[in-house]
């Protein structure tokens, strides 16, 4: 029998039959709880939430496989845990399309101001009936969306706009064959809408600062669903503050979860969401799915479905 420590409840336990999955108790903490149960487990099955430090992978003494319930996997001290031969599987792909999906939205909506529609009713602030000036934000078709890193989710939002007739221009740190390659300047200076899908990681890290954020134009929009850390993020609140770009839709934050209390809460131009940008029940269901497979391949020593190689 396997012994494998489960952060978070996950579904489709039940069919595997080999594995003993010991749930984390609720209301502790999991760094804690890790170091305490982790010395003869077989493998760990994490979320985003949870990070995985040397000292974690230091206390295991017979871990073979982390298998994380998420894309991402900059919660994961990776070169450490390759050096000490564990597998790192993780979910890519299956969230491809609903979290493109979710950019688009957050794209429409803050453009159009829906989520600002829907406050001034619930605020009792929808005065007159219409009025030319009320609620005016701007277009989305025709525009020039700039997507910076273009991987699978970049690719997935690309093809999205191209139902919106919007010019599509992309900065990769490596060209890939689809037109629209540009220079990191030159992406922040023509785009209307900035789509940061982009892994964390050190490259990247803060990569969006008041330096790029100085190129936007005035009306130009930056959305992020991708990492919090990825942008500096008292360059982009200074930039709101102070209305040098129009607006920003943010569904992920350094701090997360972020408090009604936040500094951009406060603010009239951004649309902030709780880190939700894959929370379908197909997609939930699918990264479930394959983060036990990815689990179950790795205790038996082979290589996760999708794993990670660096
Ligand atoms: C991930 O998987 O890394 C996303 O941030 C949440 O689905």
């Amino acid at each position: 029998m396997y012994r494998v420590l489960v952060t978070e409840k996950i579904p489709f336990t039940d069919y595997y039959k080999d594995i003993d999955f010991i749930y984390k108790p609720k209301n502790m903490d999991s760094h804690q709880w890790l170091m305490e149960s982790i010395n003869d487990a077989d493998g760990i099955l994490i979320t985003l939430s949870d990070r995985i430090d040397s000292e974690i992978i230091d206390a295991a003494k017979k871990l073979k496989v982390i298998s994380t319930y998420s894309v991402g996997y900059d919660h994961i001290d990776v070169k450490y845990a390759l050096s000490r031969n564990i597998k790192i599987g993780y979910t890519p792909d299956v969230l491809t399309e609903s979290t493109a999906d979710f950019i688009f939205g957050l794209i429409i909506c803050i453009a159009r101001r829906i989520c600002s529609g829907y406050e001034t009713i619930i605020s009792n602030k929808w005065e007159y009936r219409w009025k030319p000036d009320f609620m005016l934000g701007h277009d989305v078709y025709g525009k020039t969306l700039g997507i910076l890193g273009l991987g699978r989710i970049g690719h997935a939002v690309m093809r999205r706009a191209s139902g919106f007739d919007m010019n599509v221009i992309y900065y990769n740190r490596t060209e890939r064959d689809v037109n629209g390659h540009v220079g990191l300047n030159e992406l922040f200076s023509r785009s209307d809408f900035i789509v940061i899908t982009l892994p964390l990681n050190d490259e990247t890290r803060n990569i969006v600062n008041k330096d790029l954020i100085s190129k936007m134009k005035k009306t130009a929009y930056i959305i992020n669903a991708s990492r919090g850390h990825i942008v500096n993020e008292d360059d982009l609140y200074n930039a709101l503050l102070n209305r040098d770009i129009a607006g920003a839709a943010l569904d992920v934050f350094d701090n997360e979860p972020v408090r009604a209390d936040n500094r951009f809460v406060k603010l009239d131009n951004v649309l902030l969401t709780p880190h939700m940008a894959s929370a379908s029940y197909e997609t939930r269901r699918d990264m479930a799915n394959l983060a036990l497979k990815n689990l179950e391949l790795g205790l038996h020593g082979l290589n996760p479905e999708k794993y990670v190689n660096i």
